[in-house]
């Protein structure tokens, strides 16, 4: 060990609590930060960065409450970070460097220590930002699902779990859509986890059986509308959420960092395609084949009908309005000029300039998210979850999340309870509104 990585143990010992493992010994989970390879389909390989050789990383299982520790090795000539998101834990293990999370040298090391919760379906990936360099950031292949299982132990009513990462690759800065002539991010390839549609094995399955999707859209930059042609979702959960009711909708939506929990039941023997709704990013390998015990031929697509996505569905009548205290976020546009990228502002100033948001511990607040831009957002809160209290002028409760998409020209309000003292980042999750300017953090006065 060198000393420098020597000093940073010390640190990250010195700062974690006493219920966390030691801080040496054997890592739960060991991730190696490093080049990959992955070939999507036969001739469609992209090279990026990765977990372990793998683009999405592993698979991270753990217990809610019992402590894990978690070496980062960086084998890259870049720092790097890694964020646990939608995990109440502390600032200085969350993988946020603006919240004191140490960087990871290039070939250094970094172990996480920390004890996971909430349950539920939850990520992590690279924190750094890419600026226009998009071999960085959330535009590469550091990402990964991680999932909290409840401590009950509760294994769920379903015959098979399978885990969907949606995800772009390649991306180049193009020209965006509006007249205005800025730049966004555009992308060569597409698939579900590391495949492009038609190449991996389908996911077999047999009539009767009960099928756990659990989806996440790992985008750096889209908001991705999914359909499983022949079947409905029952969605169960949002961000790992239970949902206060669930129920069947014929296709979801999931803005860039958002998940959804979703049964299938398997009623319509074929073989079918679960993908994007976009033609172009479905054929381009955006969608995965289930084909049922016997089944052969062409798998089929059916596009689903055009209902718009609604959180609401999925809460309950609203609660009485609380005494909680309210923040109202507005979020603009700066016109950067022509070829330039936009930056973005919350109450009219840019990161790292915003005002921060001062809550005081055990209060309950309510962000009013308001978006007169002509573009939507996934907005992120670290290290707590909110409760949507009301979206475009309805009140709602029930639903409770890490991430929200707040349409154009929509409001949104979400409540918390401000219960995990510490820096907390609050930013938009598509990386390009990120990286210029909309962020903000949450301070504990
Ligand atoms: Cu998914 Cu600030 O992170
Ligand atoms: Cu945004």
């Amino acid at each position: 060990m060198t000393r420098r990585e020597f000093a940073a143990c010390l640190s990250s010992a010195a700062l974690t609590r006493a219920d966390q493992p030691p801080a040496e010994g054997k890592a739960d989970f060991t991730l190696r930060i490093g080049p990959v390879a992955v070939e999507l389909a036969p001739h469609r390989i992209t090279r990026t960065t990765g977990y372990n050789g793998l683009a999405p990383g592993p698979l991270l299982r753990m217990k809610e409450g019992r402590p894990v520790a978690i070496d980062v090795y960086n084998d890259t000539g870049d720092p790097e970070i890694v964020h646990w998101h939608g995990l109440h834990i502390p600032s200085n293990v969350d993988g946020s460097m603006e919240e004191g999370s140490p960087m990871i040298p290039p070939h250094g090391r970094q172990r996480y220590m920390f004890t996971p919760a909430p349950a539920g379906t939850r990520w992590y990936h690279t924190h750094v930002s890419a600026g226009r360099n998009l071999k960085r950031g959330l535009y590469s292949g550091q990402f990964g699902l991680l999932i909290v299982d409840p401590k009950s132990g509760d294994p769920g009513n379903y015959d098979q779990e399978i885990f969907l990462t949606l995800r772009e690759w390649d991306p180049w800065m193009s020209m965006g859509e509006g007249d205005e002539g800025s730049l966004d991010a555009a992308y060569k390839y597409f698939s579900v986890n590391d495949r492009a549609l038609g190449s991996g094995d389908p996911v077999r399955v047999k009539p009767g059986q009960r099928v756990l999707l659990r989806i996440l859209n790992a985008s750096a930059t889209i908001t991705r509308r999914f359909a499983f042609a022949g079947h409905k979702f029952h969605v169960l959960a949002l961000d790992g959420n239970p949902v206060a009711r669930p129920c069947d909708v014929e296709a979801v939506e999931l803005g860039p960092a958002e998940r959804i929990d979703a049964l299938v039941e398997m009623n319509n023997p074929g073989k079918w395609i679960l993908g994007a709704t976009l033609d172009h990013d479905r054929n381009g390998g955006m969608g995965i084949i289930f084909e049922y015990a016997g089944q052969t031929g062409e798998a089929r697509w059916i596009a689903p009908p055009d209902t718009p996505w609604d959180y609401r569905i999925f809460g309950k009548p609203p609660a009485a309005p609380s005494d909680a205290e309210s923040v109202s976020l507005v979020f603009r546009k700066l016109f950067a000029g022509h070829r330039w990228v936009d930056k973005w502002s919350i109450n009219g100033k840019s990161w790292p300039k915003t005002d921060p948001i001062r809550v005081r511990a055990g209060r309950r607040y309510r962000l009013i998210f308001d978006n007169p831009s002509d573009e939507a957002h996934p907005l992120h809160l670290h290290r707590h979850t909110f409760e949507l209290t009301k979206v475009d002028g309805v009140a709602t409760g029930g639903v409770f999340k890490d991430v929200v998409v707040v349409q154009p020209k929509t409001k949104v309000e979400a409540e918390l309870v401000a219960n995990n003292p510490g820096l907390s980042l609050f930013h938009c999750h598509q990386q390009m509104h990120m990286d210029y300017g909309f962020m903000a953090m949450m301070e504990y006065v």
